[in-house]
């Protein structure tokens, strides 16, 4: 089992300027953090960030929000990383999110809720490669 995980905080959250209170959040629950940028996608970086979902009905909207604004990317650490993160976050529908759950707190809906979470280990470590170089992380 891998202690690190991979987030991001949406467009949706940036701009309605919960970037503080969502890492004041993190890394209270104990998390890390090993890498961080703020950034903008373009379409093409969104699209092939979320390859995998390429198929499925929501591909384009999530695409293309995940390019209309700020995000911040980040790397974070803690034992049983993926997994707790998860938690922490809650549902991705935040109407089904437990109360006190980041996406209960600062999403408004599936399309826009706010973070994501890398699913596995292995998608961690993908995800992060993505956005970071070696000399962006420790
Ligand atoms: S998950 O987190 O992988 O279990 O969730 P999943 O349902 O497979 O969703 C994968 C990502 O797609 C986003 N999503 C949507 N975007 C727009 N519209 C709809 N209806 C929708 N449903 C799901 C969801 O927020 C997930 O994004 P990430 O960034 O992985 O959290």
């Amino acid at each position: 089992m891998s202690n690190r995980t991979f987030t991001m905080i949406k467009p949706d959250a940036t701009s309605k300027g919960y970037t503080g209170a969502i890492l004041d959040q993190i890394v209270k629950a104990g998390f890390s953090i090993k890498a961080m940028k703020w950034i903008r996608l373009s379409e093409e970086q969104a699209g092939q960030f979320y390859d995998i979902h390429r198929e499925r009905p929501f591909y384009g909207e999530l695409v293309s929000f995940m390019s209309s604004g700020p995000i911040v990317a980040a790397i974070l650490e803690k034992e049983n990383a993926v997994a707790d993160f998860r938690k922490l976050i809650g549902a991705t529908n935040p109407a089904q999110a437990e109360e006190g759950t980041i996406r209960k707190n600062f999403a408004a809906s599936i399309g826009e809720n706010a973070v994501h979470g890398s699913d596995s280990d292995e998608n961690a470590v993908i995800e992060g490669d993505f956005f970071f170089s070696k000399l962006e992380r420790f």
